[in-house]
């Protein structure tokens, strides 16, 4: 899977990690930075290099890390057809994809540790988006109020 990765300051050293992990896997990564720690480094352009890489096609799913996870959500949330969630259970992680048709995945760095946002990873990566009539419904109302047509991102 070609899947976009970014991180701020504060998820600098664990998105090098899962930027690893994923090669590891087999996956096709676009590490779309920070390449260099810079402390005064803002988390929405980073959040917003991954949701259009995904908006784009460029990459089916993406994965955001700052501090905490929340900045990232919220900024990628931002951009029509990103569905990101802050996941620090692997229950989330993959149910969000499986029924919600998450395609970004936000991680706080300071907050999980590294072999549980190993496992987030995986639970993320390996997850489909389940095509039931009820789970397509409802992703239809979220994509008709942000204005996304059906199929974007
Ligand atoms: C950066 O210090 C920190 O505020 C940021 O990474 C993130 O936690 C914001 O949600």
């Amino acid at each position: 899977m070609r899947i976009a990765v970014a991180a701020d300051h504060g998820g600098f050293e664990l998105k090098n990690q899962v930027v690893e992990w994923l090669r590891a896997d087999g996956h096709d990564v676009l590490d779309l930075g920070a390449h260099t720690y810079d402390r005064l480094d803002d988390y929405p352009d980073y959040a917003f290099l991954v949701g259009e890489a995904v908006q784009r096609g460029d990459a089916e799913r993406g994965i955001v890390l700052c501090g905490s996870g929340v900045g990232a959500c919220i900024a990628a949330n931002k951009l029509a057809g990103v569905r990101a969630c802050l996941c620090h259970d692997t229950y989330t992680a993959r149910q969000g994809v499986e029924h919600d048709d998450m395609n970004v995945l936000c991680l706080g760095a300071r907050v999980v540790g590294v072999e549980l946002a190993r496992e987030l990873v995986r639970a993320f990566v390996a997850a489909r988006f389940q095509t039931e009539e009820r789970f397509l419904r409802r992703r239809a109302k979220v994509l008709a109020r942000e204005g996304a047509r059906e199929g974007e991102g």
